[in-house]
């Protein structure tokens, strides 16, 4: 395994729409371990594979509950509903800070590392992390789904 460099906003991979994953081989369990590393090390809840530089349809969340790192590939969110302001950064938005309008119940269908597909209901950050990572693979960043910036003392 390995610790990746997380991408920083201003880059244009992070705009990119990225396309979806066609080989659950070794390449991409490789990918997988290092996005979990990269998370970990960062003290993230949530990565995605554009920002380590890879345009492929994959993230992972950890919340920092039972179900671990949530592997995440090619993910749909099939149900939504009700709507939260939380608190959101990112790890491409360094210092960067504001309330967004997300979600408060999501289903993900995704697939697993191997090719199996699954869903998952999350609510309150689950369902804000999802949201976030899924709008990544779609180019798009909090910053554009924040309400109000928060301003630092
Ligand atoms: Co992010």
């Amino acid at each position: 395994m390995a610790i990746r460099e997380i991408v920083k906003q201003g880059d244009e991979v992070l705009n990119k729409k990225c396309r979806p994953v066609e080989k659950f081989d070794s390449k991409l369990w490789k990918l997988l371990d290092d996005m979990k590393e990269t998370l970990a090390d960062a003290n993230g809840v949530g990565l995605a594979a554009p920002q380590v530089g890879f345009l492929r349809r994959i993230c992972i969340v950890d919340v920092g509950d039972e179900d671990g790192v949530i592997e995440l590939i090619n993910p749909e969110i099939i149900k939504q509903s009700g709507s939260q302001r939380p608190q959101e950064g990112c790890l491409s938005c360094p210092g960067v800070w504001g309330y967004t309008e997300r979600p408060m119940n999501v289903t993900v269908r995704a697939y697993d590392r191997n090719g199996n597909v699954f869903e998952k209901d999350a609510t309150e950050l689950k369902a804000q992390a999802f949201s976030h990572e899924i709008d990544h693979l779609d180019g798009i960043l909090f910053t554009e789904k924040v309400v109000e910036f928060i301003e630092e003392e």
